[in-house]
């Protein structure tokens, strides 16, 4: 396909940008702080859900200005669709022993809320020195199980948004803002 209509069709699914950069920086800005003035020298370890959360923890991390330690798990519950399949399903597990850390879990989004809560569940069986959520987003009008963050940077109404990590069938992960999509 020629490049003009390849990006006619990009660009047409970006329907309106609902956060800027700017937006996104401050809050994370805060957060970082935030959690390097509370953890107190404490070992930190940072448990991002990919992919959706990879940008959101790049950023995050570098807004902690005390020692932390990374970590990757990847747990699919939408599949190159915007409607949730319901099933969660962990295809990448943590290679840490977590029973010695504070784990901050940093995701994307939170929508119906059975990706963090049986992620939470499986993490707290093994017994971490203490266990908190961050989400970028959160859509608490679409929850199907009873889940809530210990923090939340931005909350929006029932809309599918890309951007920033988040994907339509694997797309516009790298757009700098959030945006609400429009499928076509
Ligand atoms: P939950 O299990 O329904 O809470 O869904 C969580 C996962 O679904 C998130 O981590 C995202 O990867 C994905 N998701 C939910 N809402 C959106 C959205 O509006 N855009 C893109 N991905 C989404
Ligand atoms: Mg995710």
């Amino acid at each position: 396909m020629e490049k003009a209509t390849v990006m006619k069709k990009y660009e047409s699914q970006i329907k309106k940008v609902l956060i800027t950069k700017e937006e996104i920086e401050a809050a994370i800005a805060k957060v970082g702080k935030d959690i390097s003035d509370s953890y107190d020298g404490r070992p930190i370890l940072l448990v991002s859900i990919l992919k959706g959360a990879f940008v959101f923890m790049a950023d995050l991390c570098r807004a902690i200005t005390v020692p932390c330690e990374i970590g990757f798990m990847c747990a699919k519950s939408y599949y190159s669709s915007t409607v949730s399949s319901g099933a969660v399903k962990i295809t990448m597990d943590l290679e840490q022993d977590i029973s010695k850390y504070h784990v901050i879990i940093v995701e994307d989004i939170i929508d119906t809320g059975r990706t963090l809560n049986d992620v939470v569940k499986l993490l707290r069986a093994r017994e971490p020195l203490s266990l908190k959520v961050v989400t970028l987003l959160d859509k608490p009008s679409r929850r199907l199980v009873d889940f809530k963050a210990d923090v939340s940077l931005f909350t929006i109404p029932d809309h599918f948004v890309i951007g920033y990590g988040l994907d339509y069938a694997e797309q516009y992960r790298n757009l700098p803002y959030i945006a609400e999509c429009d499928p076509k």
